[in-house]
């Protein structure tokens, strides 16, 4: 298979539109057989449920080029689970789980050609997301949707790669208790717009949301969940019901432990204990783990002892051995990796 003439190491975290994407439709309370179409374009009633109550879902997994030249993704029965249990909160209907997994495979396996060979630093990111395609014009779940996944190769979510960030404490809430933070429903990141824009406006490279319940601990990113190691190399990570449950957070803290013989604790964690840690981090398919060097309350700046020219060192093991087991140069746990070619 011949790769196509793509820059892979200066590739940002953007969209480019490859040749194949699986489509689904959910019609009559049945999801049709699906196929791969070529047609980028999506066309829906002007009152579908998507575009009138934002009645959308999404999921983020990449493939990669192993080491021995296979091309493989990672935990794709844990993004199938996340996507279930979103569709539950949605109202929207479950996608069975080994057909979500097979319309990634598939999916990855029909660009082939656009999948970034093994140490050019980029990946192939997958983006499985479902909508609502009828007309609803009162206040309900819509009876059609659409299943989809797209791939486009990408290269770090921040600029710079692994430069260490500037997180701004954000005045505005991510997730109200009892809401949906805890799904990957595409409002959390609609209304996360303004913060980021505002964010990115006053040089901060991200925001940190706090609980919006008592703004006293620690949630997480827009896109990305919290890390923290203490000074006597402890990994921390927040525990609360409105954080996204990161495939990659939870792959971390397995990690820590097995690999890298750490303890690892999730619990709440108030803000301000933050001051008080050696290393900090964020976490996700996008971020991998992408370190923080600082965080700004209002002026109050938390400068971690990693600095703001590389990663801490628990931070950059972490890092080495997640990356080597999702390229194959490390072995992985049983059932991480699933090999598509
Ligand atoms: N938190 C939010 C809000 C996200 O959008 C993501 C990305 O999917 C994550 C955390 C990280 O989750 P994962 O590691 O499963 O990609
Ligand atoms: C991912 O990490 O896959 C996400 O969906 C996060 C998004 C901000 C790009």
């Amino acid at each position: 298979m011949e790769k196509k003439n793509i820059d892979w190491a200066n590739l940002g975290f953007g969209y480019q539109e490859t040749d194949k994407r699986f489509v689904a439709n959910y019609k009559d309370g049945a999801w049709d057989e699906g196929a791969l179409v070529s047609d980028a374009k999506v066309v829906i009633n002007e009152c579908a449920g998507v575009l009138q109550y934002a009645q959308t879902c999404f999921e983020g997994m990449k493939a990669y080029t192993t080491e021995d030249g296979h091309i493989v993704t990672f935990r794709p029965d844990l993004n199938a689970q996340r996507m279930e249990d979103t569709c539950k909160r949605l109202e929207m209907p479950v996608f069975p789980k080994e057909r979500f997994v097979q319309a990634v495979v598939d999916t990855v396996a029909a660009n082939e050609a656009y999948v970034p060979p093994y140490g050019s630093g980029a990946t192939l990111y997958i983006r499985p997301y479902m909508f609502a395609s009828s007309a609803v014009i009162g206040v309900k779940p819509a009876d059609e949707y659409q299943f989809r996944v797209f791939t486009t190769p990408v290269g770090p979510y921040f600029k710079g790669g692994v430069k260490p960030l500037t997180i701004k404490v954000s005045d505005f809430d991510r997730a109200a208790p009892h809401g949906t933070g805890h799904i990957k429903a595409g409002l959390n990141y609609a209304m996360s717009l303004h913060a980021i824009v505002t964010a990115h406006a006053e040089g901060y490279d991200e925001n940190m949301y706090l609980d919006a319940a008592t703004r006293t601990n620690v949630e997480e990113t827009g896109g990305a969940n919290f890390l923290f190691v203490t000074k006597d190399n402890k990994v921390v990570t927040p525990k609360s019901d409105s954080i996204l449950p990161s495939i990659t957070r939870r792959s971390l803290m397995v990690v820590a432990k097995d690999y890298l013989g750490l303890e690892v604790e999730e619990r709440e964690i108030p803000f301000e204990e933050v001051k008080e840690f050696a290393e900090c981090g964020l976490c996700g398919t996008a971020a991998v783990i992408s370190p923080v060097g600082k965080i700004v309350d209002h002026g109050n700046e938390i400068a971690f002892p990693s600095g703001m020219s590389q990663m801490g060192p628990v931070t950059q093991k972490l890092y080495d051995t997640l990356t080597g087991i999702q390229m194959g140069r490390i072995e992985a746990p049983a059932g991480w990796i699933h090999v598509i070619k």
